[in-house]
């Protein structure tokens, strides 16, 4: 399957930097106010989607995160802007880590997928802590229209299955493992799935 090029926004990585008044320090025409902060992802979509259609391109947000030392006291003024101008490109998706579950920088209310679905009518897919029932919750209520799933995914790598079946997830694995491996697959790519744990018992 062909994945859509993901602009990725989020979790304190460069284009966040910008984003961000926490990191975004500038005083050219990339920083010192909502729109100039916004300029280097609006740059960086205009100049994907003039080769992907924008109906082919994502883009991910960490408005309420933490992660990287990220946190900026005008997030919610900085993110619905980027949201707003984000909404009539056509974008194949915004995927935003709306819940806390990964990190909170505690500056406020979290900006909520009810609040984002105000500012952007198209695909929003919602991540972050949630569970079967959450995230049936958040897609019924109309508040995402997909959930995606980090660390569930890793450690069932049938996680699909599991949820169709209502068969039991295997814990988060510890995170000193997730990276234990190296170019070793062990913490990453070994989980047994559910059949496959329960005919090892
Ligand atoms: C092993 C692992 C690696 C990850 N790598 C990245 C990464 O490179 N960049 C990123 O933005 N998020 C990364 N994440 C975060 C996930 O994309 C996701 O946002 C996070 O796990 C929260 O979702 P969850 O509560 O369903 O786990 C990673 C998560 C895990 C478990």
């Amino acid at each position: 399957m062909l994945l859509p090029p993901e602009e990725h926004a989020a979790n304190g990585y460069l284009i966040d930097q910008f984003l961000q008044s926490r990191t975004n320090h500038r005083t050219d025409k990339y920083g010192g106010s909502v729109e100039n902060r916004y300029r280097f992802l609006g740059e960086v979509v205009a100049a994907v989607t003039e080769v992907w259609r924008p109906s082919q391109v994502g883009v991910r947000l960490s408005p309420n995160g933490v992660f990287n030392d990220m946190g900026s006291p005008d997030y919610r003024e900085q993110f619905s802007y980027a949201i707003k101008q984000l909404a009539p490109i056509g974008l194949a998706y915004l995927h935003v880590l709306d819940g806390v579950g990964f990190g909170f920088h505690d500056l406020g209310e979290p900006m909520t997928l009810a609040e984002i679905r105000g500012i952007f009518s198209g695909v929003l897919i919602g991540n972050s802590g949630y569970d079967q029932a959450s995230a049936e919750t958040a897609i019924s209520r109309g508040d995402a229209d997909l959930i995606a799933f980090g660390r569930s995914c890793l450690s069932n790598p049938d996680l699909v299955e599991r949820f169709t079946h209502q068969w039991p997830l295997a814990p988060v694995p510890d995170p000193n493992l997730w990276y234990a491996a190296g170019p070793d697959p062990h913490g990453y790519v070994d989980f047994p799935t559910y059949q496959e744990a329960t005919a090892a018992r």
